[in-house]
């Protein structure tokens, strides 16, 4: 299993964004999360497909798109043409999960699916065999530096334990308070896929990198 570090650019300084990004990269962060937020699924409004497309051209890391948007299956097309390698859509936010899913894989990208907080752990099943990734929130989606909800790594444990019983190795992605102080818990609990954003961000975030680096490594 490789345990990876996905910095959402959420909490970047979008006045360097590029060099910001070059750096998590330069200091190996193979993903880089995208938050994309409507304003409907979630209450703010964040970027979209122009921003994706900008980036696109400064990175070589996998651009993982996390939609927080109603009816993603209207954007996949577009969120795969302006660079997103892998698409992650909320389960809560699809009239028909297997049909986006399905979408997603003919526009040759790889496929999360995600539960806010308040969604149970067996809702998921009926997905598994169809995605590549999992995504736990740990916070309700909306916002970044809010504080990681505990209940989350019974959650991670849970997932982790319904894989195990399909004979599968899907990632686990945790996104949502994670900092150098919990990350190991969260890791433990059997994810493999790290959003930070604040704790990147926030700060120097070469150093900042580097630490959740240093622990992700230990991990390989
Ligand atoms: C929340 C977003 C997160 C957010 C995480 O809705 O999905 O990716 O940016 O930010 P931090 O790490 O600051 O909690
Ligand atoms: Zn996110």
């Amino acid at each position: 299993m490789k345990y990876i570090l996905a910095p959402s650019i959420l909490a970047a300084d979008f006045k360097k964004l590029g060099e910001e990004i070059q750096v998590t990269e330069k200091n190996g962060a193979e993903y880089l999360h995208f938050d994309v937020m409507d304003g409907l699924f979630v209450p703010s409004i964040s970027f979209g497909m122009p921003v994706l497309q900008s980036i696109k051209s400064c990175t070589n890391q996998v651009i993982d798109a996390h939609l927080m948007i109603n009816e993603p299956i209207r954007y996949v097309e577009a969120f795969q043409k302006a660079g997103a390698d892998l698409i992650t859509i909320h389960l809560e936010a699809c009239e028909d999960v297997h049909k986006t899913i399905k979408k997603i894989r003919e526009c040759g990208m790889k496929v999360g699916i995600s539960i806010c907080p308040d969604t149970p752990v067996s809702a998921l099943e009926e997905y598994v065999n169809e995605v590549d990734m999992i995504l736990i929130m740990s916070v309700h989606p909306g916002f970044g530096g809010q504080k990681f909800i505990e209940e989350s790594l019974t959650k991670i444990r849970m997932t982790r334990e319904m894989l195990n019983r399909y004979g599968l190795e899907t990632d686990i992605q945790v996104d949502g308070g994670i900092y150098t102080s919990n990350i190991e818990n969260v890791l433990k609990a059997g994810a493999n896929i790290i959003v930070a954003g604040s704790a990147v961000f926030k700060g120097n975030v070469q150093e900042n990198t580097r630490e959740f680096m240093e622990i992700l490594n230990k991990y390989e």
